[in-house]
Formats: C-alpha cells, sequence, structure tokens
C-alpha cells in the first residue's frame, strides 16, 4: 500500500503496480488494486488472474480511459494486493481488494489467513449480507460495516482505528491488514498479527519513535485511550508535505522510495490521516497492554535495489545460483576469521578464535549448560539442518535432533529450558516455524534464528542469532540461502566447539576448507553448466527421477528432489541408500532415471554397494553419478553412467559443492520443459500461513 502526497493518479498507479512486482515473488495467481476515484470518498478498483502483468494491462485502459486526465488531489490512498489462494480458487472475485458493498465503503487487502471466518460469515449471512467470494477475507470488510452501521444505529461515532479494534477483537488467525474506507476519506489503518508488514517513510529522520501516553479515557471501549507516537511533524519530518508513507509485506517494495523503515509486532495497529499523524496503537488481549503502543525503531535498509533485479540474467533463480561464490563469501565475512598467526605457525592444541557469529556470542554460556540441540524448519531449510547435522553432533558432542515445523507443532514435542532450539528459514516469516518458535518460548527453550531476511518475525523473536547475509532471494526455489544455511550452521558448530581442545584439528580443518569453499562453487559452476544442461535435454521427457545418497549426501539427495520436482514437476524423489533394499529398488529398471551421490568419505563403501545393487537391476544404463574429481572408484563407471564430478573438499562441506549440478539440472529441465522457473505452479516464496 502506498499512502501519502501523490497528486497524481497516474503516479500512484505506478507505484501500486511496481510495488506488486516486487512481492509477486510471494504469490502469483491474481492481483488487484483500490485507489482514490475523484475524490477520496470514492474508490476505483482493478483486479485480474493471473501475474501482475495481466493487471498491468488492465490498469493501462483505466489510464487510458477513466484516468485520461490524472485525477489531481492532495492526497492518495492506494492499496494493492497480490494474491497466492488459500480460500477459494484464483478468479476475479476471490482476489483483493475486498470490499464491503458495491460502493466500496470498506475495503481490505489481507496477507494471512481467518480461522474463523465461517461463524462470522454465518452471522453476517444471517444480517443479510450478501458474498461474491468463497475468502476467508472478505467477512472482514463486510464485519467492518456491520460494526460501523451498528455503533450508529445506536448514535455513537467512532473512529477509524477503534473501529478496526473492535474487529481484530472479533477475528482469529494470522493476517496482515490495509484498510481505507470512503467513510474515512484520506485515512488508512494496518495492523498485524502473525503475518509481516513494514513501513517505509520517505523521508525520516529521527532514529527513534518515543511514545507520549495519554491517560483520557475512551468513552467506547472503557479503556485507556491508547498512547499515540508523535505525528510525522513531531517526528522531525520536514512537515507534512512531501512526506510519504509505505506500508508492505516486505522491504523489497519499499527499497526504491526509501531506506527508513518499521517493523511492525504483533497486535500493532497503525492509524495514517492525511494531516500527516501517525499513531500506533496495541490490540493485543492483554487489559493492560491493549491500546497501549509500544516503542518503534526505525531501521535503515541495507539492501540494494540492484540485488532485487534479475540484471542480465534471464530468470531470478540462475542469478542466484551463480551468486553462491560472493553469497557464501558474505555470509563468512567477519566470522570465519583469517588469522595469519594460526597460518604461519600451525598449532594445533592452540586454541585460536578462529570464528565469530557475534549475534550468538554473547550467549555461549547458554549453549553449553544445554543438553540438546534441536533444528526447527521447513522446505529447502530443513534440507539445510539435515546437511549439517553431523557435523554439530560430531563437534558439540550433544544430541542433534531436526524437526519439521509442522510436526514438531502437530506433536507438541516435550521441550525443556535446558533446550536450545534453532529455527532456519530463509525468510525468517514462515509460518509453522514461527508458531513452533512462540511454542520453544512458551517451553522457556533458548531460541536461536538462523534467518536470511533481515528484520523479519523469526530474527525478532528469537533470543539471539544469525542473518545468512545472503541477500535477498526472490526465486521461489532456494539456492543460494540452502548453501549459506548450510556454512552458518557449520560456522555456529565451530563457534560451539572453539574451547575443545580434542576437536581442534578437525576445527581447522573445517575451518581452513570454508575459506576456499567460493572459489571451489565458482569452479564447480563453470565447469558444469553446459553439462547439466545436456542432461536436462537427456531427462526433459521423463516422468520420474530417482536421487540415492547417505551420509552427507543424503540432504543432498532430498533437497536435489525437491528443486527438480517443485521446478520441472516431475515426479523425483530424494532415497536414503541405506533404504534402497526397503523397497524403492523395486522401482528399478533400465528405464528408471537414477542420480546416485557418491562421494569420498565415511560412507564411500556404503554408496559402492549401492551402486552395485542398482546396477544389477538395470539402473546403471540410466544412471547419473555425482561424483568428486580424482576418485579413482568411479572410473570403472565411465563408459556405462554419466559422470559428473565436482571438485573435492572436507566431507562436511561437500553438500556444498554437490548440490550445484542439482541446481543446474533442475533450472535447465524447466527451462527445456517450458515452465516458469521464478514462479512454479502453486508454490510461493514465503509461506505465511499454515
Ligand atoms: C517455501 C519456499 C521454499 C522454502 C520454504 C521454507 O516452501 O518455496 O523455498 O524452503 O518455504 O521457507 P523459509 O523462508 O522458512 O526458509
Amino acid at each position: 500500500a502506498n499512502y501519502g502526497l501523490c497528486s497524481d493518479t497516474h503516479k500512484v498507479l505506478d507505484i501500486l503496480v511496481n510495488g506488486l512486482r516486487r512481492l509477486e515473488y510471494r504469490g502469483y495467481d491474481s492481483a488487484g488494486l483500490a485507489i482514490n476515484g475523484t475524490s477520496p470518498a470514492d474508490v476505483v478498483i482493478v483486479k485480474a488472474v493471473g501475474s501482475v502483468d495481466n493487471l498491468e494491462s488492465s490498469v493501462n485502459k483505466l489510464q487510458q480511459t477513466r484516468f485520461e486526465q490524472p485525477v489531481q488531489l492532495p492526497y492518495h490512498v492506494g492499496v494493492a494486493h497480490t494474491r497466492w489462494a488459500t480460500h477459494g480458487a484464483p478468479s476475479v472475485f476471490n482476489s483483493h481488494p475486498h470490499t464491503s458493498d458495491s460502493s466500496g465503503q470498506f475495503v481490505v487487502v489481507h496477507n494471512g489467513i481467518i480461522t474463523n471466518f465461517k461463524p462470522i460469515k454465518e452471522m453476517l449471512t444471517s444480517k443479510h449480507f450478501e458474498f461474491d467470494s468463497d475468502t476467508d477475507t472478505e467477512v472482514i470488510a463486510k464485519l467492518l460495516k456491520y460494526l460501523y452501521d451498528t455503533v450508529r444505529e445506536n448514535g455513537e461515532k467512532l473512529t477509524f482505528p477503534r473501529l478496526v479494534m473492535h474487529l481484530v477483537h472479533a477475528i482469529d488467525g494470522a493476517y496482515a491488514l490495509l484498510i481505507r474506507s470512503t467513510v474515512y476519506p484520506n485515512e488508512l489503518v494496518a495492523c498485524k498479527v502473525g503475518s509481516p508488514l513494514v513501513l517505509g517513510l520517505k523521508p525520516a529522520e529521527r532514529e527513534h519513535i518515543s511514545v507520549i501516553r495519554s491517560s483520557a479515557r475512551d468513552s467506547h471501549l472503557g479503556k485507556k485511550t491508547p498512547a499515540r507516537i508523535p505525528s510525522a511533524e513531531e517526528l522531525s519530518i520536514d512537515g507534512f508535505d512531501g512526506v510519504e508513507y509505505f506500508l508492505s509485506s516486505d522491504a523489497s517494495a519499499l527499497i526504491e522510495h526509501t531506506d527508513k523503515v518499521v517493523y511492525f509486532e504483533d497486535d500493532d495497529l497503525v492509524h495514517i490521516r492525511s494531516d500527516g499523524h501517525l499513531r500506533m496503537y496495541n490490540t493485543g488481549d492483554s487489559e493492560t497492554t491493549r491500546g497501549i503502543a509500544s516503542n518503534r525503531t526505525i531501521a535503515t535498509l541495507d539492501m540494494e535495489l540492484e540485488q532485487i533485479m534479475k540484471g542480465s540474467y534471464p530468470h531470478f533463480m540462475l542469478k542466484e545460483i551463480y551468486e553462491q561464490p560472493e553469497s557464501l563469501l558474505q555470509t563468512m565475512r567477519g566470522r570465519v576469521l583469517i588469522n595469519s598467526q594460526s597460518e604461519n605457525k600451525t598449532n594445533a592444541l592452540q586454541i585460536k578464535s578462529d570464528v565469530h557469529l557475534g549475534g550468538i556470542s554473547q550467549r555461549l554460556s547458554d549453549f553449553k549448560r544445554s543438553s540438546r540441540i534441536i533444528f526447527v524448519a521447513c522446505g529447502t531449510s530443513f534440507h539445510s539442518c539435515i546437511a549439517a547435522r553431523q557435523v554439530m553432533e560430531e563437534l558439540t558432542e550433544l544430541p542433534v535432533t531436526i524437526e519439521l515445523a509442522s510436526d514438531f507443532i502437530d506433536r507438541r514435542t516435550p521441550l525443556f529450558r535446558s533446550d536450545v532450539c534453532v529455527f532456519v528459514s530463509q525468510s525468517g516469516e514462515t509460518a509453522d516455524t514461527l508458531e513452533a518458535l512462540r511454542y520453544a518460548k512458551k517451553c522457556q527453550a533458548l531460541t536461536v534464528g538462523v534467518v536470511n531476511v533481515v528484520g523479519s518475525s523469526i530474527a525478532r523473536i528469537t533470543d539471539c542469532g544469525v542473518h545468512l547475509n545472503a541477500g535477498a532471494e526472490i526465486g521461489v526455489a532456494s539456492t543460494k540461502a540452502y548453501t549459506s544455511q548450510i556454512i552458518t550452521i557449520v560456522i555456529f558448530a565451530l563457534q560451539l566447539s572453539l574451547d575443545s581442545r580434542s576437536k581442534q584439528v578437525r576445527r581447522k580443518e573445517i575451518h581452513d576448507a570454508l575459506l576456499a569453499l567460493p572459489a571451489l562453487v565458482k569452479k564447480t559452476l563453470t565447469d558444469l553448466d553446459e553439462h547439466m544442461k545436456a542432461i536436462a535435454q537427456r531427462l526433459r521427457d521423463n516422468t520420474s527421477i530417482l536421487l540415492f545418497g547417505r551420509g552427507y549426501q543424503y540432504a543432498t539427495c532430498l533437497e536435489g528432489a525437491l528443486k527438480i520436482k517443485e521446478l520441472s514437476y516431475i515426479h523425483t524423489e530424494g532415497i536414503h541408500a541405506g533404504e534402497l533394499k526397503h523397497g524403492p529398488l523395486a522401482l528399478i529398471d533400465e528405464n528408471m532415471p537414477v542420480i546416485l551421490f557418491a562421494s569420498q568419505d565415511a560412507c564411500a563403501n556404503k554408496v559402492q554397494n549401492a551402486l552395485h545393487q542398482l546396477m544389477a537391476r538395470g539402473g546403471i544404463s540410466n544412471m547419473i553419478i555425482i561424483g568428486t574429481e580424482g576418485d579413482s572408484n568411479l572410473e570403472a563407471f565411465r563408459d556405462k553412467a554419466q559422470l559428473v564430478l565436482v571438485p573435492q573438499t572436507v566431507d562436511c562441506l561437500q553438500c556444498v559443492l554437490s548440490i550445484i549440478p542439482m541446481q543446474l539440472l533442475s533450472y535447465h529441465l524447466t527451462v527445456a520443459r517450458g515452465l516458469n522457473v521464478d514462479q512454479p505452479r502453486s508454490l510461493a516464496k514465503s509461506v505465511t500461513v499454515e
């Protein structure tokens, strides 16, 4: 949403459509927007099924017809939304904004899910409200009208934020909401619980928003009037003229307008008025906190516009695959220390600080007291935990378990104060992971975030943590975040074992391999891109592919299979090679394409066994072996199978190199099949609903 001094309708429309483009990776089955018509008491809504391009075509028509002469208004309130369907199929009716009635008295865009929408819908239907869509969101718009009309019938007047407070006390679930209304012209209310919401201020000069408390009674709610955060003028924003407010689900839609942002917390409600007042309220249930605004800091975004642009690459995914040498360097910068002293006079028993994770260094004594480490994540992030688990166990000598966030919540796993729970998430907003985090906090476990997006919910709620610093990842299929997650957890393990004398030789081996890794990733990309493209051409018409591996490569199987299936829609399974005889072998014949990961590590002999078992079933004729350079064991297979060799590194980091050919293969397969690389069907980058 954009709210501010935009005197020209065309400019407002451009800002909204461009903002949606930046957010399209979060959902792209339909899009819509609402802006002022000829006056703030009049609203124009445009919607389209499909991509933002389709919406833009409709907007262009509007600009050539109704808005041929741009409407000049002192202020505009525009809201826009790109949808990823939860309730109701993608259609114009189901796309946002949703309205209270045909005149658009209340207009709502919503990110999240309203879990109690059914009883609300039934209640409103009994009051003769008619619904146009199958969505949960439409009940919000209608409920606002119902509440507004009911209060007016009682002869009372309600301010816009008060009305929305009534609304939020009636709805359950997760939401970031933007609401505009023709009965509150030039005002906008935004609020959030569970879904992200960030405010951009252009310009903003003070670093801090302080709170002025007010003790006046509120006549309607019988509660204290919410404290107010200072108005724009009070924030020393050079007068209201020229100030624009932007609200978005993520900062990438704001960066081209401003780098000054405020991340909202759950239960925050923001009210913006055309006179420049921006007030913040708390909608929480507790009697003591309700209505009391909290301090919020204005943060400066550390993000460049180029980071979220494709540049010369045809797809974000390819750009992000190729960014890995740099993103891994960024993840290590200032953390994996190059200690010349330790390099010159190698003394394995002399303990030196060779890694430094500032975000957790203050809590090291808490980690030392812990009895186990539990990693919690979803999707690709889950796989990165599997990839790094073994080295974490080895270096910390603690039990390390890995939990799918959804299953962890379902089971309500017993947790104790002595547990460390690590929440790994690229976006920092995944609903299941967030829910698991809230549960862990309730159990008083020490919570740690390993998150890419700065300012995200998981980054803010955890007790301590590490940012990946991998840069913005836009492609729905995660690539550079995965490799940065693995090395972050490895660095974490190094940090936790810093003072373990028996581990120093091993630690140094891993430390040195980390420093060498970006160059090896670069070499792998250069050596294998064309090779994987050729293999993709061969595999493009297959209906099934099986991936096998074990040890450090088990995660590579799972992640490689996920990449291929989510992008190319070919059925692909990642299977632990130890399970081959327990079922999957029945699927093997000369036609089944098989990808086997064979590294020179402790599992090498066992993988060779699997290779022979597969061969005996005819699987070799359609087999790709992802091995390491210089592995003489693989030479015997050169003529029988396709050999793809990556450089060798230390065992626990080999997975960072062996996933590269899988990323390239899934990319080229998808291009070869003519599918949308960056926006696979039915998937979104950030899954903010359970
Ligand atoms: C979605 C994305 C995946 C991602 C997963 C977890 O499914 O498409 O790429 O791995 O969510 O997301 P997170 O942001 O928590 O890492």
